[in-house]
């Protein structure tokens, strides 16, 4: 027992000490994963904020590297993009971020790198597209081609008190051009935060592509709701300088509480869309109990639109991995589910399981470790709704809004499956083959994790579950 720490993830990046939130500046770069975040070199609380960095040839293990942009004198270096393009003297990494002065003026700056992303050069005129207001940041630029063969880059930026995403484009990577602006709408009294754009074929169709917006939204106000941040997306057309929506509705991305700031990464290979989230919620984050490091990154998700219900719906899907640590583990044991039945993981662990809420019931699974707290998660086919909740005294001793019950709603009309992963103190949750995430900090001790099936009638389930080696920690 660490008293009530949380134990260091293995197969997903943390970094080795100190503060992290946000993913920055994610681009895929000659066989190298650069993974870029928020980070505090000093301490392990939000401050000092500068572009952490870290590398991995797999998306799995991660190395972490010097800082890549300290803070400055009165600047902070907030969230912000990279892209990769090709210049006269080579490969070129452009990386966009938003300066932080500490007059609270927020405006975007621009660094370049010729080695890969190791040492960067600011561009001496930063900041290079400043609006002279106080919530203006988060700048992601994705590249347009118009068919013919002509590029163009896109910028996204919020004004985040006014709940807007505001298009800027550009030729040269340099000069910024506003183009359209997107929002408000959704519910009011949040600020929006982390906005991406990205193209995916529906059903993978590569006729039929679709536009998804990512937003992060954070509330904010007298009496900000406890339930804290979360992420939401909305689909629509992009004629490469205006953003349509389908709905004047946000669509919840992931329906755990710490899930936030997720954004894709640029340049990967075969156009695929992986997205990084951070795994935390501003409700909370500073309390979180882990040292000398606090913060985690989700695990990457390939992301895709598949038609349900008459509409394209976000798929979040688990990195390759994980179907390669199943392949070395025990095949799917199939059984009638008729009283409680016990699996001991590691901690460090995928479970995959199927049952048919038809003739299981309510089907539940409880997490318990050695720390005084458990997760439950349900799904009762009479009120079509999968729950997961985290309780228990080492949950309430974490931070009064920690406790909680998530719910979404999963349809029970046919066989149901739940892919789990859990790595320390974090909690994926992938249903139905990614139609559904659900990803939360989770209390369980260090120790190995109990988890126990139950179903309210005596019905066919099938189970697989893995533990992931020590040898897996990140070096
Ligand atoms: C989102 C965010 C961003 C900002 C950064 C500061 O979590 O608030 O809007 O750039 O974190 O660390």
């Amino acid at each position: 027992h660490s008293d009530g720490l949380m134990p260091r993830p293995l197969f997903h990046f943390t970094p080795q000490r100190n503060w992290m939130n946000d993913p920055n500046g994610l681009v895929y770069d000659r066989g190298l994963w650069h993974l870029y975040y928020q980070y505090n070199p000093e301490g392990s609380d939000w401050g000092n904020m500068s572009w952490g960095h870290a590398t991995s040839a797999d998306l799995q293990h991660w190395t972490e590297h010097s800082v890549a942009l300290p803070y400055r004198d009165r600047e902070q270096i907030f969230s912000g993009s990279i892209v990769a393009s090709q210049s006269d003297g080579g490969p070129l990494l452009t990386a966009y971020y938003t300066s932080a002065y500490e007059d609270e003026h927020q405006a975007q700056s621009r660094a370049t790198s010729v080695d890969g992303g190791f040492t960067w050069e600011l561009d001496p005129e930063n900041p290079v597209l400043d609006r002279g207001t106080s919530a203006f940041r988060d700048p992601k630029v994705i590249q347009c081609a118009d068919g013919e063969g002509n590029n163009h880059w896109i910028m996204l930026t919020v004004e985040a008190d006014d709940r807007q995403v505001l298009f800027y484009s550009s030729t040269d990577l340099r000069t910024w051009e506003h183009e359209s602006t997107f929002g408000p709408l959704g519910a009011d009294g949040v600020v929006w935060e982390c906005p991406d754009l990205i193209p995916l074929p529906v059903d993978g169709d590569t006729g039929n592509i679709r536009w998804v917006l990512l937003i992060s939204t954070n509330p904010v106000g007298d009496n900000p709701d406890p339930k804290g941040s979360s992420m939401s997306y909305v689909i629509g057309d992009f004629d490469g300088r205006t953003f349509t929506a389908d709905s004047n509705e946000l669509t919840r991305l992931d329906h755990g509480r710490d899930f936030y700031a997720g954004v894709t990464f640029d340049n990967a290979p075969a156009g695929e869309k992986i997205m990084l989230g951070w795994m935390s919620n501003w409700s909370y984050a500073g309390a979180i109990p882990t040292a000398p490091w606090r913060g985690a990154m989700s695990l990457p998700r390939r992301l895709s639109l598949r038609t349900s219900a008459g509409s394209p719906r976000l798929i979040q899907q688990p990195p390759q991995f994980v179907q390669e640590w199943f392949l070395s583990a025990a095949p799917a044991a199939e059984w009638l589910l008729a009283q409680p039945f016990e699996a001991v993981l590691s901690g460090h662990s995928f479970m995959e399981l199927r049952w048919d809420p038809s003739t299981t019931g309510t089907f539940r699974v409880t997490l318990n470790g050695e720390a005084e707290a458990k997760v439950v998660i349900e799904h009762s086919p009479e009120t079509g709704i999968l729950s997961i909740t985290r309780q228990g005294d080492a949950v309430a001793a974490v931070h009064p809004h920690f406790p909680a019950t998530c719910t979404v709603a999963l349809d029970s009309s046919g066989p149901a499956q739940l892919l789990l992963s859990l790595d320390g103190p974090l909690l994926e949750l992938f249903v139905n083959d990614g139609e559904i995430s659900a990803s939360n900090l989770v209390v369980l001790g260090t120790g190995p994790v109990t988890a126990r099936l139950e179903s309210s009638q005596p019905g066919r389930i099938s189970s697989r579950s893995c533990d992931v080696p020590e040898t897996q920690a990140p070096v």
